[in-house]
């Protein structure tokens, strides 16, 4: 397995408080990676200095081997590291198919244009059977015509998701996909993005209700106060002394 993504002594400040303190992580190619630790700790830091959102203070990241440390996120989204909150929100009142067509990145003509004026070219006929491709793939496909608002909050996620893959992203950066999600479409989510793998997608999430999500991740990170505490195997990071220490201290 290839790593995709590389950090190296990332380190990010606010003014005295080191948020982020020289993390090195590895993100392997076609893997579930779970990030966790208590609130504050500086999990959403790291996600917005390896996705351009902030300029990191010291360190390095690295996608598939390129130095892309303090690229602005539209660079970084351009390689296909994307995340989700990177790409236009859905449009709520378009249909569930137009949200995934929009996301696409190679639309010839605008598909959406296209599709108004009913000019069907083999371009937008490919966008469409691949954008209903993706959408079967995420438990999609019998909402395919329906408004986006008429979506439950699962299937929001869900769109959300099959717009990165829209977008041809080959990492997506998840910040809390279950946060507020009732627990039996917590596992609907977290199933269909493990499916995910297998078209070549990685995945790198942030959760604060591991239990749930533990037993989908293939690897595991624990931070604390802006370093990384633990790593290895899910259950292995979550019966990690250190790891327990911090949750119940
Ligand atoms: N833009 C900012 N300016 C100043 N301080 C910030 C900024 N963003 C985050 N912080 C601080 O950096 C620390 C890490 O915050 P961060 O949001 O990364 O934590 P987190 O692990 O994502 O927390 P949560 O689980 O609550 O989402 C916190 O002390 C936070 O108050
Ligand atoms: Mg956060």
């Amino acid at each position: 397995m290839k790593d995709l993504l590389l950090t190296n002594n990332l380190t990010k400040a606010f003014g005295g408080l080191v948020a982020v303190n020289e993390v090195s992580l590895t993100i392997r190619e076609n893997t579930f990676t779970l990030l966790i630790g208590p609130n504050g700790c500086g999990k959403t830091t790291l996600l917005n200095v390896c996705t351009g959102v902030l300029r990191p203070d010291g360190g390095e990241v690295k996608l598939e081997g390129k130095d892309i440390t303090g690229w602005s996120p539209e660079s970084i989204y351009e390689l296909g590291f994307v995340r989700t909150f990177q790409i236009p929100m859905p449009f709520l009142s378009l249909t569930v198919l137009d949200n995934v067509l929009s996301a696409m990145r190679n639309p010839g003509e605008s598909p959406l244009k296209a599709i108004a004026k009913r000019t069907w070219v083999k371009e937008e006929e490919k966008n469409v059977e691949r954008a209903l491709e993706i959408l079967w793939r995420v438990g999609l496909s019998r909402e395919w015509d329906k408004p986006a608002y008429s979506l439950g909050g699962a299937q929001l996620k869900m769109l959300e998701i099959s717009r990165s893959l829209a977008s041809g992203a080959k990492l997506v950066a998840l910040d809390e996909p279950i946060g507020g999600v009732d627990p039996i479409y917590a596992d609907e989510i977290l199933t269909y993005i493990t499916s995910l793998k297998s078209y070549g997608l990685t995945f790198l999430v942030i959760e604060h209700r591991i239990d749930i999500a533990a037993p989908y991740a293939d690897y595991a990170y624990a931070m604390d106060r802006g370093s990384v505490i633990s790593q290895g195997k899910p259950q292995d990071v979550l019966n990690d002394p250190k790891v327990v220490e911090v949750y119940l201290g």
